[in-house]
């Protein structure tokens, strides 16, 4: 039988460099080989978990679809769907709830982030986002999740609450783990942290022109350099030269090391070699928006196909837990 893949990514706006070379391109790797049977949703529930407009969620989840699409995920090979069209997700995550401690939860550093930096909206949802995430894999009984190096916390939730279902409940949920890629942490363009939707100058989206990514590499910080020392916003161009130009990175820390590097030069072979990357994606993304029918009935025809299996799954769990009767 083949192994099956599940990811997903928040419907917090279009997909940024982060989400593609840690996320999107393991999902795609694993989509073209036919070792495994992949589940790429968009994860529009878990957007609710903090503070959001309907209005903006309603387009940002269809646009997380269609750069899915652009970036090359194939309905042909993958089932592409949004979580919220598969309730079964949140059915399973309330049986998940009772095999949670409040405590486990409480001491994650994902939620204890999300708290410090919403502190009006620590609600049960945030504090159920773990389980929910448990849930959107564990319903499919995945064994393999592509996500970047952040998402490692909430992976380990997910295998706890797999071994305490079976030891509880004799059930056979997999303990997954996750797909590692090369781009799994991109550090911020500020030099501090990740790149994140929510950061400011933080992030260059997929749909970005030349220009502006000209523009937003050329502010990675690198003025305040004295001599050798190896800054974050230096740390972050590197971290990206490493990925977008592996041939050139050798010459470059060769001249830093001597003093003697331009930043500029690094600076826009690096935004010369992310547009040459985002360019096909961008081209696509432009005939997949004018065909909304097409889109529509591809989301349909996989919420069905997820659907069927997350209902067969839920059925062994409640006959399991004792939710039916010997009658
Ligand atoms: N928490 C993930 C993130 O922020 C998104 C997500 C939700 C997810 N459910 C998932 C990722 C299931 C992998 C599998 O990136």
């Amino acid at each position: 039988m083949k192994k099956r893949v599940l990811s997903g990514i928040r419907a917090t706006g279009k997909l940024h460099l982060g989400n593609y070379l840690g996320a999107v391109k393991g999902m795609l790797d694993l989509q073209n080989n036919n070792q495994y049977e992949t589940f790429y949703m968009v994860a529009d529930a878990h957007t609710i978990t903090t503070p959001y407009l309907p209005e903006e969620l309603k387009n940002n989840r269809l646009e997380v679809i269609i750069d899915y699409l652009a970036a090359g995920l194939d309905p042909e090979k993958s089932i592409i769907f949004f979580q919220s069209d598969v309730s079964e997700h949140f059915e399973l995550a309330f049986y998940f709830s009772s095999v949670t401690t409040i405590a486990r939860i409480q001491h994650l550093p994902t939620y204890k982030d999300k708290v410090k930096q919403y502190p009006q909206h620590n609600t049960m949802a945030l504090l159920n986002y773990p389980i929910l995430m448990a849930a959107d894999i564990l319903i499919y009984k995945a064994q393999l999740v592509p996500v970047g190096i952040d998402q490692e916390p909430h992976l380990e939730v997910t295998r706890e609450i797999a071994r305490k279902m079976n030891q509880l409940y004799d059930t056979d949920f997999p303990e997954p783990v996750r797909f590692v890629t090369q781009g799994e942490y991109i550090p911020s363009l500020t030099g501090e942290g990740k790149m994140s939707k929510t950061v400011e100058g933080s992030y260059i989206n997929l749909t970005d022109d030349f220009e502006t990514i000209r523009k937003k590499i050329r502010s990675v910080p690198t003025a305040s350099v004295v001599g050798k020392e190896i800054t974050p916003g230096i740390k972050t161009l590197f971290t990206l030269a490493e990925l977008f130009i592996p041939n050139q990175v050798g010459g470059f820390k060769k001249l830093f090391n001597q003093g003697k590097l331009k930043f500029v030069d690094l600076k826009d072979s690096l935004a010369q070699a992310i547009y040459k990357e985002l360019q096909p994606i961008q081209e696509k993304r432009k005939e997949i928006t004018v065909n909304k029918k097409y889109l529509k009935q591809m989301i349909e025809n996989s919420a069905n196909c997820a659907r069927q299996i997350a209902q067969q799954t839920l059925k062994e769990v409640k006959e399991k837990i004792g939710l039916t009767s010997n009658f």
